[in-house]
């Protein structure tokens, strides 16, 4: 399972480009205002992070098909490398989803609450679909039961779309996720950090340093092989 950082705070980003195995970046409208920051700017900035080679999801703004369309194409040009516009599960956006794909631009299905809105977007030829985990727990659904609908849906109509698993809060929700056969799930940089922290590691570890040092001090691995 890949994981992708869902975020806009640039700081948040660095720290997860430089330690963890991340596939890309994605954001949402709230995210993206939560920077307050300049829209350009802000884009121009993760993709410099991340490099053109991990994918960069942006969400369009538009509510109707043709200018959703425009917008993925201005943002696919602007933001360039592995792009990928994100697009609503609404009528016009399934509209959307359809010419974006004729024109080759990379689509992301967003919003996604239920297993028939998932299939609908694969159908229409969507690369991701992004159903929203904690969201659907919230409203007194299962967001791990949709995804492992979504998940047999896909493989019995041999379908291609991946499962791009979004709104998370807790680490057991990631873990179910994963179990689910999810293609890649997208996490906030503070999830990162919880996902591999336990305070029987830290034990380890100060217990390692404690009995290292009975015998060789403070010299590190590193400097006894150089001398
Ligand atoms: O990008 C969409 C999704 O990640 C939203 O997450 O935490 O606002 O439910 P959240």
């Amino acid at each position: 399972m890949l994981f992708m950082v869902d975020s806009a705070d640039l700081n948040g980003i660095r720290k997860c480009a430089e330690f963890f195995p991340i596939a890309g970046v994605t954001t949402n409208p709230t995210i993206v205002s939560s920077a307050k920051t300049d829209f350009k700017k802000l884009l121009l900035e993760i993709r410099e992070i991340i490099g053109d080679d991990k994918m960069l999801h942006v969400q369009v703004t538009s509510g109707d098909a043709e200018d959703m369309v425009r917008e993925a194409e201005m943002l696919r040009d602007f933001v360039g490398g592995e792009f990928y516009v994100k697009i609503p599960i609404t009528e016009q956006g399934l509209k959307a989803i359809q010419m974006c794909k004729a024109e080759g631009i990379g689509v992301t299905t967003t919003a996604i609450f239920t297993q028939q809105q998932a299939l609908m977007a694969a159908r229409a030829g969507a690369d991701f679909v992004a159903p929203y985990v904690n969201r659907m727990d919230n409203l007194l659904s299962d967001g791990v039961h949709v995804v492992e609908e979504i998940v047999q849906l896909f493989k019995h109509q041999n379908l291609d779309t991946k499962i791009l698993a979004a709104s998370f809060k807790t680490c057991e929700q990631v873990h179910k996720i994963a179990m689910s056969g999810a293609h890649s799930v997208t996490i906030n940089p503070e999830l990162f950090s919880s996902l591999i922290y336990h305070p029987m590691t830290m034990y380890s570890l100060d217990a390692f340093d404690c009995d290292w040092a009975e015998v060789y001090g403070n010299k590190k691995v590193l400097d006894i092989l150089s001398e």
